[in-house]
């Protein structure tokens, strides 16, 4: 059994917990949050105890493994002190806003023998992964252009606007780190993007549009879609398109009824309407990987430097909207 504990019980920590509570190779030991409300309704449904602090969590020699589910901003505190106390790490996206302070994150860490994966679970999603082992097996030949289309549902509260740190670095990331999985070595980025969804994001310098189009070293090419809203839910889509064919992975529903009648033919239940219900799958197996890395003692992947490879695409993406240049990047792939 591999002992866990969960920082941070707020949105996604509280699934996470939820997950690992069930997890028949986990022994969820703790979970701490800084709202004790959060931290007692979490540990009431994973079958954890509440930490009354961080060092309880990290000075228990039992613990195995550390989540981190906590605010973006803490997270390098946490991966640091956790990497310190000998622990393994699963991180939630992305390591930091900041490249300096991821870079100084591995600086304080390096020589440690971290064992940190970052949480892309996107690259968990059975669907997504089965198109990455379907291009990777050469079954569309050469891969020439990969699109991936990411849309949520509506705008995030304007309090969250403030500190996203803009849409690449909050949403792209995501599609930036899958791309990096397709395309392998990235080499430059172009990105446009416009205020076409809520005042919120112009007034704090950012966009709700965009299209980040990368190109990687062997000459495929990878358009990345956002948008802040979408009428008919959370659209998530990938196209993959190469010299003997293509790969398509639609949106998901909760059922494959259709309707057939006098003013529409063919209509389906709504996509599935955001990421804890259309990735569950792929949290699960994000942490099924993690527990296997960690018993085996192989290095985890997503890796810190794809989460920071990731951030560093997401900076040019803003730097190219900025000036309206290409910016040259010349990324290892993920
Ligand atoms: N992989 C994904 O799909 C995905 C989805 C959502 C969020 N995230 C990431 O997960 C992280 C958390 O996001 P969220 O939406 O769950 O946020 P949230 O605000 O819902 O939850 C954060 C929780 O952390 C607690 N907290 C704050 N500071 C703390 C500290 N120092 N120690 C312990 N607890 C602390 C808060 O009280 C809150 O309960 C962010 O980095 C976010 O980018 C990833």
């Amino acid at each position: 059994m591999l002992r866990f504990a969960v920082l941070g019980c707020g949105r996604i920590g509280r699934m996470h917990a939820e997950t690992l509570g069930r997890h028949p190779r986990v022994d969820l030991l703790w979970v701490y949050d800084v709202a004790t409300a959060a931290a007692a309704a979490t540990a009431a449904a994973s079958g954890a105890a509440v930490a009354a602090d961080i060092d309880t969590v990290l000075e228990d020699d039992r613990v195995d493994a550390v989540l981190i589910a906590t605010p973006t901003p803490t997270h390098v505190d946490l991966i640091v002190r956790s990497v310190r106390a000998g622990k393994a790490v699963l991180c939630e996206k992305p390591i930091d806003l900041d490249i300096g302070r991821v870079d100084a994150c591995w600086a304080a860490i390096r020589d440690l023998s971290p064992r940190v994966m970052i949480g892309f679970n996107r690259r968990f999603d059975p669907t997504f992964r089965r198109m990455l082992d379907r291009v990777g097996a050469g079954e569309i030949g050469r891969l020439e252009q990969l699109i991936i289309t990411s849309r949520d549902p509506g705008p995030p509260p304007a309090s969250y606007v403030a500190v996203s740190g803009g849409m690449f670095r909050d949403m792209t990331i995501h599609d930036l780190d899958m791309a990096r999985a397709f395309l392998g070595d990235v080499v430059t980025v172009s990105a446009q993007g416009a205020n076409v969804v809520d005042p919120a994001f112009a007034d704090h310098g950012d966009v709700d549009s965009g299209v980040v189009v990368m190109t990687a070293a062997d000459g495929a090419i990878a358009t990345l879609i956002n948008s802040r809203h979408c009428a008919f839910g959370y659209d998530q889509r990938i196209e993959a398109f190469g010299s003997a064919g293509m790969l398509m992975a639609d949106n998901q529903r909760a059922t494959s009824v259709q309707f057939w009648g006098d003013r529409a033919t063919a209509s389906r239940d709504p996509v599935l309407d955001f990421f804890i219900s259309r990735y569950r799958d792929a949290y699960v197996a994000e942490i099924d990987y993690f527990v296997d890395s960690v018993v085996a003692g192989s290095p985890p992947s997503p890796s810190f430097a794809d989460g920071r490879a990731a951030l560093r695409l997401a900076d040019a993406a803003g730097e190219s909207l900025r000036t309206g240049q290409r910016i040259d990047v010349a990324l290892p792939g993920g």
